[in-house]
C-alpha cells in the first residue's frame, strides 16, 4: 500500500439494495470508519447477466469508488464476487487499492455449521453457474458436498419490496423445496446472495427444523474486522470519522425510500453516473 496516498472511506458496492444487508452489519461492527455505498440500481439485476457484462459493470463501479477516494472496496454482491473479483484483483488494481468479496469469508466458516457435511447454496443463476461456492468450499473442506439452486425471482421481489406477499411465499417455498429435494441430509443453507437475508422472515417459515440458515452480513463484517487487524497498512488507509454516504445509479429518492427499509435507518442518497 502506498504510504503517501491519503486515507479514504471504505467503498461498499452492490448491484442494488442487497448489499445494504452486509453494509448494515459492517457499519454496526466497525462504526469508526467512513463509508461510501454505491448501488447500481439502474442496471440491477446482475445475476442473470453474462460474465463479461458483470465484470464490466463491476469494474466501472469499483473504479468510480476509487476515484471518490476509497482505497478499499468490498464487493457486497455474490454475483460480482463470483464473476469479477478474481480478474479485478489480478489484472486491474491500481497501486494502493484493494478489493475484497463475500464468497471467501462465507466458505471459510461453513464447516462450523454442518454436521452432515452436506450444505445447500441458494444464489443467483450467475453465481450458481460460476461454481464459485463449490470451488471455494472444496479448497478449505473437500469433504463437504455442495448442492446449489438458483432463485431468479428473489432479487426482483426484494428490489420491488414485495417481501411479505403471496408471490414471495410461493417462490421461497418452491425454491427451498427444490434445493432440499437434492439431498435429505442438507443441514445448512447459505443465503449466497446479499439480497436474500431481506426475505429471512419468509425463508424461515419453509426451512425444516434442524437446518441452519446462514446470512452473510455478520460473517463478512467479522471477516473484514479480522482482515483490518491483520493488514495494518490497509487499515491505516481507511479514514475514521464515522461518516456515511450513499450513491445510486438510479433515482436517489426511490433509493432513500427503499434503503431505509433495508438499512434500518434513514439515508441521504445522491445520483451518480459510472
Ligand atoms: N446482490 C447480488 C448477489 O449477492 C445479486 C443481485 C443481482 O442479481 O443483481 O448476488
Amino acid at each position: 500500500m502506498d504510504k503517501t496516498s491519503p486515507s479514504g472511506p471504505i467503498g461498499i458496492f452492490d448491484s442494488g439494495y442487497g448489499g445494504l444487508s452486509v453494509f448494515k452489519e459492517i457499519q454496526q461492527l466497525l462504526p469508526q470508519y467512513d463509508y461510501i455505498y454505491l448501488g447500481d440500481n439502474a442496471r440491477v439485476p446482475y445475476g442473470t447477466r453474462s460474465f463479461d457484462t458483470v465484470y464490466n459493470y463491476t469494474k466501472q463501479c469499483v473504479f468510480k469508488l476509487f476515484e471518490m477516494g476509497c482505497n478499499l472496496v468490498i464487493l457486497a454482491c455474490n454475483t460480482a464476487s463470483a464473476k469479477a473479483l478474481r480478474t479485478l484483483q489480478h489484472n486491474d488494481l491500481p497501486a494502493g487499492k484493494k478489493v475484497l468479496g463475500v464468497i471467501r469469508p462465507t466458505t471459510e466458516i461453513v464447516h462450523n455449521y454442518t454436521k452432515t457435511n452436506k450444505i445447500g447454496i441458494l444464489a443467483t443463476t450467475g453465481t450458481v453457474k460460476s461454481e464459485s461456492y463449490k470451488i471455494e468450499v472444496h479448497k478449505f473442506n473437500p469433504e463437504i458436498e455442495v448442492f446449489q439452486h438458483d432463485c431468479p425471482f428473489w432479487v426482483p421481489l426484494v428490489e420491488n419490496n414485495e417481501i411479505n406477499t403471496e408471490g414471495a411465499h410461493y417462490f421461497v417455498q418452491k425454491d427451498i423445496r427444490e434445493l432440499l429435494q437434492q439431498s435429505d441430509q442438507i443441514d445448512t443453507i447459505v443465503l449466497a446472495c446479499t439480497h436474500y437475508p431481506l426475505l429471512l422472515p419468509v425463508i424461515e417459515k419453509y426451512v425444516p427444523k434442524g437446518v441452519t440458515v446462514i446470512s452473510q452480513g455478520p460473517v463478512v463484517a467479522g471477516s473484514l474486522q479480522d482482515y483490518l487487524h491483520r493488514h495494518a497498512e490497509v487499515e491505516a488507509s481507511c479514514s475514521k470519522n464515522g461518516q456515511l454516504a450513499f450513491y445510486t445509479t438510479d433515482d436517489p429518492r426511490d433509493f432513500e425510500t427503499k434503503a431505509q427499509i433495508f438499512f434500518g435507518k434513514p439515508v441521504d442518497a445522491s445520483h451518480i453516473s459510472v
